[in-house]
């Protein structure tokens, strides 16, 4: 009897170890962020102009501006439009007057944003594990 009990618990510590494990890695499988240095300091430029008072990313954050989780993929936008719309200000976003480096450092930041998944929610599936997931439309 014993013996058993030990064996059960032994069996479902394995378990739990490799589901855990499995769960961890999987962001490494599904290609993780890109954390480049560049990426990290366009987080902190991007906080420091509180750019998500306006703007979502993930479809969190203000509303007056568009959701920029996948700008640099989006069809006639990207890198070129990024830069013109900083160096602009559109309506009533302000022109914040970056510097060049700040300028690059958010467009590592947005590249990094984009390759970490999908925003649009109309892009999601349930499966049947209850994991949400893009279904490859976008
Ligand atoms: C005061 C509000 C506000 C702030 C703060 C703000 N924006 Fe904007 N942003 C806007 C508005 C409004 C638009 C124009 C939306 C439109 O054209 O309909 C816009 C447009 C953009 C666009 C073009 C989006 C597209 O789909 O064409 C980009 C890129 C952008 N902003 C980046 C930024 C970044 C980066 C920051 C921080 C440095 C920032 N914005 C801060 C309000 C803001």
């Amino acid at each position: 009897m014993k013996l058993k009990a030990r064996y059960t618990f032994f069996t479902l510590s394995i378990l739990f170890l490799v589901y855990t494990g499995s769960i961890y890695l999987r962001p490494l499988r599904a290609g993780s962020m890109n954390s480049s240095k560049e990426a990290i300091s366009g987080r902190i430029v991007w906080q420091k102009y509180n750019c998500q008072s306006c703007h979502q990313l993930y479809s969190l954050g203000g509303y007056l501006g568009p959701d920029l989780t996948n700008i640099m993929s989006q069809p006639g936008k990207g890198e070129v439009w990024v830069r013109a719309m900083l160096q602009v200000g559109p309506k009533q976003m302000p022109q914040f007057h970056l510097t060049e480096v700040e300028t690059e450092e958010l467009i590592a930041f947005l590249k990094s944003t984009d390759s970490s998944g999908v925003a649009d929610p109309r892009n999601f599936k349930t499966s049947a594990s209850g994991m949400i997931e893009s279904n490859g439309r976008n």
